[in-house]
């Protein structure tokens, strides 16, 4: 967004709630986002349902199932596995989640350095994660965990750390009846949008005052069947949290990559470039799965060098990051997990200065090393640049082509007291002398980052 002033004065506007948003998507994307979501940077998605009985596959498993086409390797697993007659409404009561403790995952979260949390609430199976007045029976009170699994961690995340608390929700459900017979209707009829997801969405704000709404299921018909617009001029304009709540993009197959809040595109949307609006890499630490599976492999699991290098790329390009685990059926965060989390953590706690509140710099990438992100900062006497590396320099120096150095430019690494020597470069840029550093004087590992500062750009 540009700050000019017809800019300026509709927020200024907007703080004595003198704008009143309306439910086209101009006004609707003009709304400005709330600080915390870009200073935050970093959050956990979590995927968890019904399909986390059966753990196979991926959290599409009944799509692939009984959709069409069906998977075979899925329908085999069935068949080999199951009685016959076994239907996927028979998983639920194995949605045990007896290991489910909120303030466990809390304190897990919160030391990964993430800055908030995005629950499954409903994923397209249409299993409710919550207290729902809008489920009669698909729901985790009446069956399963019976218990109210969204409100437990919200309460959780909001008492025991600072982080912030998002609902992930499905506008549509596979096979819902009301939504079938809607679509058979070429969307004509709104009677599942009427009854249940609108409802949902109504409940789950008024309830559980979510920081951030992450719908999704929208692709397959356009945003005035959803009444998106509607909804969000309610929740911007009237609702318990329209002075901090935050949305994604995906209202429908006219909103996504367009309108909303943030942008997520696709699935692991990863440009390189930087983007005109503020954007979103949803992306997960099995390479293969949103939901938990079973049979997941160690080298399915992304390594903390591609995890950090890939945070760092999305954030030089003004995204932010947010990291999907899928937890079993009993709730626990499986120790691969766990692990991958707190060395994010333990990074964080040495790096995070380039990456909270940072902004993107004039480059994303620098323009000769490859694998070098920028990232930067206003600092008491001029702006800070960070650049990121992902792989310590073979030889004892390392060249940067874009900053332009100054006679009082200083070079640091983060977590490292000493200043580095440099000289300028035979063409711009500056080359850097790498000295040998200790292990034990190591302030961290799989991803380094040098700080600038008193740079002529
Ligand atoms: C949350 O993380 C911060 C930063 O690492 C830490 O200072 C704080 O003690 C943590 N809180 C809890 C409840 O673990
Ligand atoms: C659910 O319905 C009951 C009865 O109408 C009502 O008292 C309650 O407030 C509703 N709960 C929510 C979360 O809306
Ligand atoms: C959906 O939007 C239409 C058109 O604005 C409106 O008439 C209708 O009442 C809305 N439905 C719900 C359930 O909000
Ligand atoms: C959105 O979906 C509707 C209904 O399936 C379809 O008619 C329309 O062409 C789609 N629009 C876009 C932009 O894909
Ligand atoms: C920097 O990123 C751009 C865009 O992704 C890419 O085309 C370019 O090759 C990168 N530069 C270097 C030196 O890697």
């Amino acid at each position: 967004m540009k700050w000019d002033v017809f800019n300026i004065c509709l927020f200024l506007l907007s703080l004595c709630n003198a704008v009143r948003y309306e439910p086209n998507w101009k006004s609707i994307d003009s709304r400005p986002l709330p600080s915390w979501y870009d200073q935050g940077k970093i959050g956990i998605f979590i995927h968890w349902g019904v399909f986390s009985v059966p753990s196979f596959s991926t959290e599409w498993f009944w799509w692939q199932w009984k959709g069409s086409p069906p998977v075979p390797g899925v329908e085999a697993f069935m068949k080999d596995n199951y009685k016959p007659g076994f239907t996927y409404a028979d998983f639920a009561p194995e949605f045990t989640a007896e290991f489910y403790n909120p303030n466990e995952w809390a304190e897990l979260f919160n030391a990964s350095g993430a800055q908030y949390v995005v629950l499954t609430t409903k994923h397209h199976e249409g299993f409710c994660n919550w207290h729902t007045n809008y489920s009669w029976n698909w729901n985790s009170m009446s069956t399963g965990p019976n218990r109210d699994l969204v409100g437990d961690l919200a309460d959780a995340i909001r008492k025991y750390t600072d982080m912030r608390f998002g609902v992930y929700h499905s506008l549509f459900e596979w096979f819902n009846p009301l939504y079938l017979q809607d679509q058979a209707n070429n969307y004509q009829t709104q009677k599942f949008v009427e009854s249940k997801t609108l409802p949902e969405l109504y409940e789950l704000v008024n309830t559980y005052k979510p920081d951030l709404i992450w719908s999704d299921g929208d692709w397959m018909v356009s945003s005035d069947y959803w009444n998106a617009t509607q909804f969000l001029a309610w929740l911007y304009n009237d609702s318990p949290v329209k002075d901090y709540i935050i949305v994604n993009d995906r209202w429908g197959n006219d909103s996504r990559c367009k309108h909303g809040g943030f942008l997520d595109c696709s699935d692991s949307f990863d440009p390189g470039t930087l983007q005109k609006r503020k954007w979103e890499n949803c992306m997960h630490l099995d390479k293969y799965s949103w939901g938990y599976r079973r049979n997941m492999k160690i080298d399915d699991v992304l390594s903390m060098v591609d995890l950090l290098s890939e945070m760092m790329e999305t954030i030089s390009c003004g995204g932010n990051i947010l990291i999907n685990i899928g937890p079993t059926k009993s709730g626990e965060i499986i120790p691969v997990f766990q692990e991958r989390l707190r060395s994010m953590g333990d990074w964080l706690k040495v790096n995070g200065e380039a990456i909270y509140g940072s902004v993107p710099w004039s480059h994303q990438n620098d323009t000769v090393t490859r694998g070098i992100w920028y990232t930067s900062k206003k600092g008491p006497e001029g702006r800070i640049v960070y650049a990121s590396i992902s792989s310590w320099p073979e030889k004892d120096q390392l060249f940067l082509g874009a900053p332009k150095p100054t006679a009082s430019t200083k070079v640091t690494l983060l977590g490292y007291p000493q200043q580095f020597e440099f000289k300028p470069g035979p063409s711009g840029g500056i080359t850097l002398s790498i000295p040998v550093i200790s292990i034990f004087d190591m302030p961290c590992q799989w991803v380094w980052i040098f700080k600038m500062e008193g740079l002529k750009n």
